[in-house]
């Protein structure tokens, strides 16, 4: 099982456990998690949600392979769904990022209310480097968090980024040594146990009220462009490049 998912205290735990793809997301583990949030959100049992990774990997991004293979086709695909309950989702989600989060694996922390990360973080957006272009609002979220000039360096260049620097640039609430993030995380998720469930729903409904129409236009405008290039040449030199362990040759287009 490569999504693990579990309710304890309160918590609606999803842990992505694929370690020996670096956590890498197929399209049947998205469904996993598009589930378990729906699920969630429904339940009055569950007061916040914890994503998680493995103490190594928070996770290396979508799938190259099912990139290749089985690119998202529609909004229903099971990507689109994970997103969507993403952004749906009423109660504060928690997510406590060790090691790598790379490509969607940082652009969905932008959906998350909390985010901590482990001093050994190391975040990044490749998209261009990959033929590809930002995805789930991150062209608006991104430039809007940071300003256009470090956006610039995330998105146009790629250029990682570390935990502290997510902080810096306001894309996480805080560093932690790594051994603690996931706990410290937890901690946090369990603090809505305490607080009155329909008052924390209403208000993060309102927190997102202003921008949610707009970066569900982003994310549509994005994907018509996002699944054209899937298909470009040079998608497919930037993916075979990858699993070829050769640097890509963009030199020909
Ligand atoms: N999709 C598919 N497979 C992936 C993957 C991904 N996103 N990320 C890693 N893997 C696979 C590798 O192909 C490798 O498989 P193999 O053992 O069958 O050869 C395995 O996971 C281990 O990855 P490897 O690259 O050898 O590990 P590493 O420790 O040297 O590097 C990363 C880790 C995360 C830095 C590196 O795997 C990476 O850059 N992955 C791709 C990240 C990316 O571009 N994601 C964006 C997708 S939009």
């Amino acid at each position: 099982m490569s999504i693990k998912t579990a309710i304890v205290n309160g918590v609606q735990t999803i842990e992505i456990a694929r370690p020996e793809k670096k956590n890498a997301l197929t399209r049947a583990m998205y469904q996993e998690m598009a589930d378990a949030l729906v699920t969630a959100n429904a339940d009055n049992a569950v007061r916040a949600v914890l994503i998680q990774g493995q103490p190594q990997i928070f996770t290396s991004g979508n799938d190259i392979e099912d990139f290749m293979g089985s690119p998202p086709r529609d909004e229903d695909a099971p990507v689109f769904q994970f997103m969507r309950a993403m952004i749906g989702c009423d109660k504060p989600i928690v997510a406590a990022v060790n090691g790598a989060a790379i490509g969607i694996g940082t652009t969905l922390l932008l959906h998350c209310d909390f985010v901590y990360v482990a001093d050994d973080a190391r975040l990044a957006m490749p998209f261009v480097s990959l033929g590809l272009v930002p995805e789930f609002a991150s062209s608006l979220l991104v430039p809007r968090l940071m300003g256009p000039r470090r956006a610039a360096e995330k998105i146009l260049l790629g250029d990682p980024f570390t935990g502290e620097q997510a902080v810096e640039c306001g894309i996480a609430n805080a560093v932690l040594p790594a051994s603690e993030v996931m706990a410290h995380a937890r901690r946090v998720a369990e603090r809505f146990n305490k607080l009155p469930p329909s008052a924390v729903r209403e208000s993060k409904q309102l927190m997102r009220r202003h921008s949610k129409d707009e970066v569900l236009a982003t994310i549509q405008a994005e994907a018509e462009i996002f699944s054209a290039r899937l298909r470009s040449p040079e998608a497919m030199e930037a993916f075979q490049a990858f699993f070829q362990k050769r640097q890509p040759d963009f030199s020909k287009f």
